[in-house]
C-alpha cells in the first residue's frame, strides 16, 4: 500500500547501472530497433489467441512508454517510470511471468530475472520502511517467477524462491501478532496498529505456494495458523460471501467489502492452501463462492468495477487486475483437477472475463495514433520520446481518460488472465526482450516532479518528488 517516501536512503538503480556498465548494453540501437507493435506482436504468433495478442500489444506499450525511466530508484524500484508505489513495481513482475507463462514466451524476460533483489534491499529502498502488504507483493512474484522459469534458474542460497522464502520469514518475524490477540495475524504494518486482510491473504498464499514448491513442513504450522486468523474472525462474510478490507479490535470484520483484490487474494490464498491443509473439500468451495459472489455484486453490467471508481486513488487503479489474475489460479486448479464444482461454474468465469476483455478493448481503450491519448508520465519522460498503443484508461469500461502504469497493468492483468490454456507462441519475437539501457539519473535540475510536488535533493546526488503538501528541506519531505 502506498506509504509516502519521505527520503530513500538508497537508490537500487545505480546498482543495476553499475552491473550494465559492463554489458554490452551501451545504447538503446540495436536490432530491436528495428521492430514496431505490429512487427512484434501478430495473431499468428499466438496461434490466433486474440487475448494472447491483446497481451502481447498491452505488455509492448507498458514497457515503450514507462520504461524504461529516465531516472533510477526512487518510486521506480525496477526503474519503472511513473508507479505510484513501491507496492506495485513488485506486484507487477507477477503479470509479466504470467504473460510469459500462459502466453508462452520469453518476452521482458530480462525485465522480470533483472529484478530479484534481497530483503535488505527492498527494506531500504523504501524509507522508513515498506508495510507488510509492500513485502509480500514481492514475495508473491518472487515465487512464481520462479515457478514461470522453472527449477535449475535458483541456487539453494540465492535466487527467486530463495528470496521469496527470506520475504516470507522477515513478514513471518516481523509481522505476526505474538501477543495473538484476536488468535493473531499479520499486522499491516510496524506500528501495529491495525490487521488488514491482504498482508495475511497474502500470507496463507505465499506459505502454502512455498510449501509446494520447496515440501518445507516448518511452513505448515504457520498457513494453519494463518488461516485459522482469518477463519475465526469471519474476513469472508458468511452471508454474502464477499472479502473484508481488515478487522476491528473487537476481532470481527470491518464489514468493508469494497477493495476487489481482497476476493483476489482470498480466493488465491484458498486455492493454494486447501491442499496443503487437507482442506479442499471445505476451501474450494468458499474460494468459488466468493469468485461468484464478486462476479455478482463488484459488476455494472457485467463488467468489474471498482468501489472506488470513479475516484479511485493511485493504489486501487490496480485491483481489479489483481483479482483476475487469482480467478485465473481458480480456473487452473478447477481444470487441474476436475473439481466438480468448479466445473459447473468454468462457464460462468470464462464468459466474465471475455465479456471485459472485449469491453475494455473496444470502450477503454486509446491509440495514439488516431487519437490525443493523455499519458502520464510521473517521473519524467520515457527514453523512446514516443507513446504506442493501445493506452488504457482507470475503467474497463471506459470512457478512456488518461493512461499511466497502473491501468495500463490492470488491464494487462486482465487480458493474461484470458490467455487460453494452450496457446503456443511460434517465432522470433516470442523472445522479444529489448536491452534495459543503462539508467541516467536526473537531477531537480531537470524538473522531473509533477508541477505541484516539490523536488528534493540530497547532496544533488539523490531526490525524491514531495507531496503536494509537504516542502523540502534539507534533502528530506516534511
Ligand atoms: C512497422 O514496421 C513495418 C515493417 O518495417 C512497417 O511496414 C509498418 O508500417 C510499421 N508500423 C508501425 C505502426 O510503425
Ligand atoms: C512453450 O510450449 C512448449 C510446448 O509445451 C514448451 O516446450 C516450451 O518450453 C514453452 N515455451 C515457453 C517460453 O514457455
Ligand atoms: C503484548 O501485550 C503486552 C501486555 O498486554 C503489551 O505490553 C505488549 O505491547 C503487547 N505486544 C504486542 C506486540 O502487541
Ligand atoms: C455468521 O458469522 C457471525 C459472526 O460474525 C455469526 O454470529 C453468525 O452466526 C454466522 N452466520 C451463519 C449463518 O453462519
Ligand atoms: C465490534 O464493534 C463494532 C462497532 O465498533 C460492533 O458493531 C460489532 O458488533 C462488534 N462485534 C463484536 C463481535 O463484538
Ligand atoms: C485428509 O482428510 C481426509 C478426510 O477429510 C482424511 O481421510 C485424510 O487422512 C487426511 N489426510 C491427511 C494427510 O491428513
Ligand atoms: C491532448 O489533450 C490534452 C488534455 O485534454 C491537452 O492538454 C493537450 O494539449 C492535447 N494535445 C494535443 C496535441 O492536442
Ligand atoms: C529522445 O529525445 C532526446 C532529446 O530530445 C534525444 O537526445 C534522444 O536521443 C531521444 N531518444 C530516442 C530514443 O530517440
Ligand atoms: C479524468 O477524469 C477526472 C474526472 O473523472 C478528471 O478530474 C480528470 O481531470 C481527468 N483527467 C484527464 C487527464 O483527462
Amino acid at each position: 500500500m502506498t506509504k509516502k517516501i519521505v527520503f530513500a536512503l538508497l537508490f537500487p538503480g545505480f546498482i543495476v547501472g553499475a552491473c550494465l556498465a559492463f554489458s554490452p548494453y551501451n545504447s538503446l540501437t540495436n536490432k530491436h530497433e528495428e521492430n514496431n507493435i505490429s512487427t512484434v506482436c501478430t495473431l499468428s504468433m499466438f496461434g490466433g489467441d486474440e487475448n494472447a495478442l491483446r497481451s502481447c500489444m498491452t505488455a509492448y506499450a507498458l514497457q515503450h512508454n514507462w520504461f524504461p525511466s529516465p531516472i533510477s530508484g526512487l518510486f521506480s524500484y525496477q526503474t519503472w517510470n511513473g508507479f505510484d508505489g513501491f507496492w506495485q513495481n513488485g506486484a507487477v513482475l507477477e503479470t509479466l511471468a504470467n504473460f510469459m507463462y500462459y502466453g508462452n514466451n520469453t518476452m521482458y524476460k530480462s525485465v522480470i530475472t533483472g529484478s530479484l533483489r534481497d530483503v535488505y534491499s527492498l527494506l531500504e529502498s523504501y524509507y522508513p520502511q515498506p508495510s507488510f502488504d509492500d513485502m509480500g507483493w514481492y514475495g508473491l512474484s518472487y515465487a512464481r517467477i520462479h515457478e514461470v522459469l522453472g527449477p535449475g534458474n535458483d541456487d539453494p542460497s540465492y535466487g527467486f524462491l530463495y528470496e521469496a522464502k527470506q520475504i516470507y520469514d522477515w513478514i513471518w518475524d516481523n509481522g505476526w501478532d505474538k501477543n495473538v490477540s484476536c488468535d493473531g495475524g499479520f499486522w499491516f504494518d510496524q506500528t501495529q496498529k491495525s490487521k488488514q486482510t491482504v498482508e495475511n491473504a497474502q500470507m496463507l498464499q505465499l506459505g502454502s505456494k512455498l510449501y509446494r514448491l520447496t515440501k518445507d513442513a516448518s511452513i505448515v504450522p504457520r498457513i494453519e495458523k494463518t488461516w485459522k486468523f482469518l477463519e475465526s474472525n469471519v474476513i469472508v462474510s458468511n452471508e454474502t460471501y464477499l472479502v473484508a478490507d481488515g478487522l476491528r479490535n473487537n476481532c470481527s470484520s470491518d464489514q468493508n467489502f469494497g477493495p476487489t483484490y481482497n476476493m483476489g487474494l482470498m480466493i488465491g490464498g484458498l486455492v493454494e492452501a486447501a491442499p496443503v491443509l487437507n482442506k479442499t473439500v471445505q476451501l474450494i468451495p468458499l474460494a468459488h463462492k466468493i469468485a461468484t459472489a464478486t462476479i455478482h455484486l463488484a459488476t455494472k453490467n457485467g463488467v468489474l468495477v471498482e468501489y472506488c471508481a470513479p475516484n479511485c486513488d493511485d493504489d486501487a487503479k490496480m485491483f481489479k487486475g489483481i483479482f483476475l489474475r487469482n480467478l485465473r489460479y481458480l480456473i487452473d486448479y478447477t481444470k487441474k483437477y476436475k473439481d466438480p464444482i468448479g466445473l459447473d461454474n468454468l462457464p460462468l468465469y470464462q464468459q466474465f472475463i471475455q465479456h471485459n476483455c472485449d469491453t475494455a478493448w473496444e470502450k477503454n481503450r486509446c491509440e495514439p495514433t488516431e487519437s490525443n491519448c493523455t499519458v502520464i508520465y510521473k517521473d519524467g519522460k520515457s527514453l523512446h520520446n514516443t507513446t504506442v498503443g493501445p493506452v488504457f484508461g482507470i475503467h474497463f469500461a471506459g470512457p478512456f481518460n488518461y493512461s499511466a502504469p497502473m491501468q495500463q497493468t490492470c488491464v494487462l492483468d486482465l487480458f493474461v488472465s484470458a490467455i487460453l490454456e494452450n496457446t503456443k507462441c511460434v517465432g522470433s519475437t516470442c523472445g522479444f526482450d529489448p536491452p534495459i539501457p543503462q539508467p541516467s539519473p536526473l537531477t531537480c535540475a531537470d524538473n522531473p516532479c509533477p508541477v505541484d510536488q516539490p523536488c528534493c535533493e540530497y547532496q544533488q546526488e539523490y531526490y525524491t518528488c514531495c507531496e503536494s503538501t509537504q516542502k523540502c528541506q534539507s534533502g528530506e519531505c516534511l
